[in-house]
Parts: structure tokens; C-alpha cells; sequence
């Protein structure tokens, strides 16, 4: 038996976006993704997936789960090889239970899944757990910083503050081969099972030993999008080779994936509109002290598909950053031509190119925060402008062999473009270039278009029937505001009994599951609730705030259904003493009714 808390630590470090999209190509759509549902037939996509709330519903054929549940419903796992598999993903390994630590079974759940959270068992864990380990090592190399006058000294020369190096939780590996060794006993452990090897923290030489692969370097660790730390950069605080040393590719981290800053950055990227692009940690680095905050960096690698899909889920607007040399232009080159196939109309790709011999942090800490602000503003262009210029570069436009030529080079790049708008104009400057007329073109280079399609006027928030159903919503969405509901009975009536019986049972099990109210675990709530009779009205009714996102006044709509909860049990409780005669009540209660009776 699987320890909940590792469920809980599993769950919390996938991304139930792109476990599904690994299997169905999901396409965002407003805060949510959506695809056409892979359990039933359809032709208009209604499966949607929640990065908020971490869970999938179909509102063809009410399909509905977490990523556990998914790859059950999806690959047909069981259930312990479900969490397997995304633990493998996320670099974690099933604990193996001793039988007799078994929690007991609940009603809840699927079977497999304990239900009670005991983090103390968890310990067996830890020395497999690579995150744990990157952890350690993050803090063991800013304790190193603290201590080091060279680094400190480094840092300073390089205009940052305390402050700034604290946010990136930079750090120092000192000199020296085994300093890692002083925080991890089994460092010259030469199982297999050797988990430091794993990480890339450490590395093997030919006499069989290890020794620390970074050394006498800056640290830059490097968070995924759970913020976890999953690898470092490590710079050279001299003028030796290589400058940068990053971590190799790993179970936990794959460069073309990551990019550096972009969890930190995620609240300042949605506030600015856009994400800015840069080649260099020190550029990120430097920018943010600037009070530039909505940058990321690849890591030494080329802009990949996979980094232009992560962040087209963050942001309708990227903005690269790259030198303004032969190498910038070509790095920008190949970020725009990986960023074809994926734009849709709506979606914006423009390029700044610095001055010869600047960088995004030299730049900045000269002119300053508005002076950069005003180069992204005014000297960033769009894809379109730096396609075509591109193209046309060392091509003579007035003659047939130039634009033929033009038109050729284009082809390959305008058959990737699938967003109609977007596909329109670049035929439109293409033909204006190469006097070639659109339809002509369009027959040359076999593109068909499609006409652009209607988006789905958004819907009205449907209000709740009832204020139980309101409040279950609201409970589905965060768990956390059970900590609010103290000493709260609703008591059976009539109408509306279903979800009263069914809110009840909800409050019921959120007492008695802290750890998904704690805030920090995102949980699927109805995921426990397989086996319930409630859990059909729960699904329905968590599938309801699929729109939901930070827009939403929790606060108010938490205090506006509870009022009407009380209202509606004051007016209840007023029925029921009036019906009885006034001779009969006691004398507590006739002071209860006159206290309900009393206005607000
Ligand atoms: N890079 C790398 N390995 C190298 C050199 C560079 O991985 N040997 C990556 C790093 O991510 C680096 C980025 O490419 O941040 C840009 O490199 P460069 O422009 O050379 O460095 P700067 O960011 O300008 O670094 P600094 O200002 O510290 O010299
Ligand atoms: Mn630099």
C-alpha cells in the first residue's frame, strides 16, 4: 500500500497538463485546455483539463479525475501503477509499506488509495527522493556563499544585491572535490542505487570514485514549474572554461524543457502581458533587479518547441531578447521557426535585438529599467517584419531571380503556420514582396485556408440553484475555507436534500482531512469520493468552476452563500417555533425566537 502523503506529493508535483497532453494534444482554451474527449466520440472538442485545479472533465460524457485517474481511465493502469508512472515522471520512487503500518481502509477512494496522510512514514523516502536532494544541495551552496568573501565580493562586482541573490537562492560551491560529501553520507556509495549520481550532483572517475561536479562556481538552481529545484548553472567566478557548467540532462531535468526563472515569474508574466526571452541566468538575474520581472532564459540550448508551448500556456505575448550579432539573429531564427506550428491567431512572437556588444544585463544596468521598457516598446519586431527582412537579406527584390528565390525560402515556412489570420497576412506581404498575387501563390505553395474559427462567446457564469450547491463549489475549489466553517450543522429539509446530504458529507470529510486543506496540496476532492453515492453531484458539480480562476471574489462569494445558508435555516427555525404554540416553548426558546425574529 501506497503512503498517502506520497500520493499527495506526486499529484502535487505533476503537471496534469502535460501527462494528458503526452497522450491527447491539448489546446489552451481561456484558463483551462481542451481536446476532443478521448473516452468518447465527438467532433467538437468538450474534454477539458484545469491547470488550476489539476483535474480533467468531459462535458460530453461527464468523464472526470486527477492525473491518477486519467492514466486508470486512459492506459488502463491500475492504480498503484498509475502513481508509479507519474512518480517515475516527477523522479520519485514508491515506498515500499511494511505491512503492518497499513492505515486503514475508508469508504472513500478507489481501492489502493489510504486515505489517512501520516508524513512521519514518509521518511523511508527521503534518501530516494532526488528533489530532496537538489533541495539539500540548494541550501548547502547558499550556506557556501554566506561563508565565502570571494563569492560575495563576485556578486557585488556584478551590481547585485543581498536581496536579489536571496530571490534566486543563488549559491557558491566552494573549491575542493568531495564538499558535497560533508551532506551526503552515502556520497561514495557506488551502488547502483547511488541517487546522488542521479542528480548529476556528483560525478564518476576512472578510479571508481566521485567527486563534486561543480566547483568553484556561482550556483543559479533551476526550478521546474512546480518549483521544484531540478538542476543548476554554475558560473566560473574567473576567466576559466567553461563559463557556464550546467547540470547534465537528468531523470528530473531535460534543458529543452525547463527555463530558468519561469515559475518565479509566472504571477509578473500574466500581470505584464507578456514574457521577455533572454539567453543568459545573469540576464535574468539582472533584469529582475531592475525591477524587470517577467523573464526567463533558456538554458544554453536553442529555443525548443517544447519551452515555446510552455510559455504560449502563460501568455498570448512572447518577446526573444537576443544579441544583436550573426549568433543572436540566428538564435532568433530558430525560435521563430519552432514557433510556427504552434501559434494561433491571438498570439503574438516579436524579437528585440540589443545593440552590437550589449546583452539584456549589460544593457539594463547602463540605461536603466525605462530605457530597456522603451526598447521593448519601440524596437521589438513583430514575426512577420523579421521573417520577411530575414529572407530578403543579400536577396535583390527587383529582380524575378530574387523574388522567386524569396518565394521558395518562404514555403516550408508558411506551410507550418496553421493560425488562418496569421497564415493570411504573411501570404498578403509575401505577395506584396514577390508580385506574385495571392491566389497565385496560394496554388504555388499548396497552402489551403481555412477560414478562421468562431470562438465560443464566453458563457455567463451560471449562478447555483441552491446556496448548498454554492457552497459546495466553493469547498470543491478550496478546500482550505472548511477552516471557516466551524460549529456549521445544515440540517435535512425537503428540498434541496440531495446536496445538503451531500454537502454534509463533504464538511464531514474535510474535518477529518487536514492535509487537503492545508492550502498547499492541490486536490481533486472528488477523486475520493469514487466509491460514494455522492460522487456523481461532486463531479458535476466541481466540473462548474473549470472557468473558474483568479478573477473570482472567493472571499464574497464564500460569505454570500453562507448568508444565505443562515438566512434560510433562521427562517426555518422561526417556522418551527412558531408552529408551536406559544404555551408550549420554553423559555430559552422564547428568547430564541424573539433574537430570530429581531432584523440584522
Ligand atoms: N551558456 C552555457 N554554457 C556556456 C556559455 C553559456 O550554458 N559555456 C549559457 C548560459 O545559460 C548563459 C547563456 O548561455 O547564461 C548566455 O551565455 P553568455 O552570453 O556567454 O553569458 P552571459 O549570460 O552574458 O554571462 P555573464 O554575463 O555571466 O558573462
Ligand atoms: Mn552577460
Amino acid at each position: 500500500m501506497i503512503p498517502q502523503s506520497f500520493i499527495h506529493d506526486v499529484l502535487n508535483r505533476t503537471e496534469i497538463v502535460d501527462v494528458i497532453d503526452s497522450h491527447v494534444a491539448l489546446k489552451k482554451a481561456g484558463v483551462n485546455y481542451s481536446a476532443c474527449c478521448p473516452f468518447h466520440k465527438e467532433k467538437t472538442p468538450s474534454f477539458t483539463v484545469s491547470p488550476v485545479k489539476q483535474f480533467y472533465h468531459c462535458f460530453g460524457c461527464k468523464a472526470h479525475g486527477n492525473a491518477i485517474g486519467f492514466l486508470m481511465e486512459y492506459s488502463g493502469m491500475s492504480f498503484v501503477d498509475a502513481v508509479a508512472d507519474l512518480a517515475t515522471r516527477v523522479g520519485m520512487q514508491v515506498p515500499i509499506q511494511q505491512a503492518d503500518n497499513h492505515p486503514a481502509e475508508t469508504e472513500f477512494g478507489p481501492p489502493n488509495y489510504p486515505p489517512e496522510i501520516d508524513y512521519e512514514s514518509n521518511n523511508s523516502i527521503s534518501s530516494n527522493d532526488l528533489f530532496e536532494i537538489m533541495m539539500r544541495a540548494t541550501k548547502f551552496y547558499r550556506v557556501q556563499l554566506k561563508q565565502s568573501e570571494q563569492a560575495i565580493n563576485y556578486l557585488k562586482k556584478r551590481g547585485l544585491t543581498g536581496e536579489t541573490a536571496s530571490h534566486f537562492a543563488l549559491g557558491y560551491a566552494p573549491d575542493g572535490w568531495q564538499n558535497l560529501e560533508a551532506i551526503f553520507p552515502d556520497y561514495q556509495s557506488t551502488a547502483s542505487e547511488n541517487t546522488l549520481l542521479k542528480t548529476g550532483l556528483i560525478v564518476a572517475s576512472d578510479d571508481g570514485k566521485y567527486y563534486d561536479r561543480f566547483r568553484d562556481r556561482i550556483m543559479f538552481p533551476i526550478l521546474n514549474q512546480k518549483g521544484m529545484v531540478v538542476g543548476f548553472g554554475g558560473r566560473v567566478l574567473g576567466q576559466s572554461e567553461p563559463k557556464y557548467l550546467n547540470s547534465p540532462e537528468t531523470i528530473l531535468f531535460t534543458k529543452g524543457r525547463e527555463l530558468y526563472n519561469l515559475f518565479a515569474a509566472r504571477r509578473a508574466i500574466r500581470q505584464a502581458g507578456c514574457v521577455l526571452v533572454v539567453e543568459g541566468y545573469m540576464d535574468v538575474v539582472a533584469l529582475y533587479q531592475h525591477g524587470i520581472e517577467y523573464t526567463v532564459a533558456s538554458l544554453g540550448t536553442a529555443t525548443t518547441p517544447d519551452h515555446i508551448q510552455k510559455l504560449l500556456r502563460q501568455t498570448d505575448n512572447i518577446i526573444f531578447c537576443f544579441d544583436g550579432d550573426n549568433a543572436g539573429r540566428k538564435a532568433a531564427w530558430r525560435a521563430m521557426e519552432n514557433s510556427l506550428p504552434f501559434l494561433t491567431d491571438g498570439k503574438n512572437l516579436s524579437f528585440l535585438f540589443l545593440p552590437d556588444g550589449e546583452d539584456p544585463d549589460s544593457y539594463v544596468s547602463a540605461n536603466g529599467k525605462e530605457d530597456f521598457e522603451a526598447l521593448l516598446k519601440h524596437h521589438a519586431v513583430a514575426l512577420s517584419i523579421f521573417l520577411f527582412q530575414t529572407l530578403s537579406t543579400n536577396l535583390d527584390l527587383q529582380t524575378s531571380e530574387g523574388r522567386a528565390k524569396l518565394v521558395r525560402d518562404a514555403k516550408p515556412l508558411l506551410k507550418h503556420v496553421t493560425a488562418p489570420i496569421l497564415g493570411l497576412m504573411l501570404l498578403q506581404r509575401l505577395a506584396e514582396l514577390s508580385g506574385v498575387s495571392q491566389d497565385e501563390l496560394q496554388n504555388l505553395l499548396q497552402i489551403k485556408r481555412t477560414t478562421p474559427i468562431k470562438k465560443h462567446p464566453k458563457l455567463a457564469r451560471p449562478k447555483p440553484t441552491t446556496p448548498y450547491h454554492w457552497l459546495i463549489q466553493i469547498l470543491l475549489y478550496k478546500p482550505g475555507y472548511i477552516n471557516q466553517l466551524t460549529e456549521f450543522i445544515i440540517t435535512e429539509n425537503g428540498e434541496a436534500s440531495e446536496e445538503i446530504a451531500t454537502l454534509n458529507v463533504l464538511i464531514d470529510f474535510l474535518n477529518n482531512h487536514p492535509h487537503i486543506t492545508d492550502g498547499g496540496a492541490i486536490s481533486t476532492v472528488s477523486t475520493y469520493f469514487n466509491d460514494s453515492q455522492h460522487r456523481e453531484l461532486l463531479e458535476k458539480i466541481e466540473s462548474e468552476t473549470l472557468e473558474w480562476d483568479d478573477a473570482i471574489d472567493l472571499e464574497s462569494e464564500f460569505s454570500g452563500a453562507l448568508a444565505k445558508i443562515k438566512e434560510i435555516q433562521r427562517k426555518k427555525r422561526m417556522t418551527t417555533l412558531h408552529n408551536k404554540s406559544l404555551n408550549i416553548l420554553t423559555n430559552e426558546e422564547k428568547q430564541e425566537l424573539k433574537q430570530l425574529s429581531m432584523p440584522k
